[in-house]
């Protein structure tokens, strides 16, 4: 009796099963291509970030950064008045301080104003005709070069124009 009504039972719920059901290959084969695929996308992600790594260091060393275009500085550094020969002033040169000198000769001439030892701000001394670091007695000739004390370099110099009664100062960097 328990047979019968099991084989009764089978017999309606078995094509359903033989319909419904999958093989067990074709439901692996389905499951395995996700999880290989999420393989292959670590190890690819992995392997295309360690290449890039390596290669964008390599690249940057081998093209060269665009060149920074120059910049040209102009500052109106003095009058024409302010500066009788054998005179100096201290002015901005963008950032720094700039030294301007009218020569005993009546000449101009302009320096960065800041002396190549430790960063002090140099000055003209009208007394010996040189350019003076006050800091630990640092001389400097007129033409910027480095004489005594110190200071291990020349005084980088400035160009100058008299434009009028405008003494201007410039430089490319
Ligand atoms: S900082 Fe100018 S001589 Fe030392």
């Amino acid at each position: 009796m328990k047979t019968r009504k099991f084989f009764r039972h089978w017999v309606d719920v078995e094509p359903i099963l033989i319909r419904s059901a999958k093989p067990l290959e074709e439901m692996m084969s389905e499951d395995r291509p996700s999880r290989r695929s999420f393989v292959d996308w670590i190890l690819g992600a992995g392997i295309t970030g360690s290449l890039a790594s390596f290669l964008y260091p390599v690249l940057k060393f081998v093209i060269p950064p665009p060149v920074a275009e120059a910049i040209e500085l102009n500052v109106v550094a003095a009058t024409v008045e302010e500066l009788p020969p054998n005179t100096a002033k201290i002015f901005k040169f963008g950032r720094r301080p700039g030294l301007i000198v009218n020569t005993p000769a009546g000449e101009l001439r302009a320096f960065d104003g800041i002396c190549t030892h430790l960063n002090c701000t140099v000055q003209y001394r009208e007394d010996f005709g040189q350019i003076w670091c006050a800091c630990h007695n640092g001389l400097y000739d007129l033409s910027g070069k480095n004489i005594s004390g110190p200071p291990p370099r020349p005084l980088p110099r400035l160009n100058v124009a008299v434009r009028g009664n405008e003494i201007v100062v410039s430089r490319e960097s």
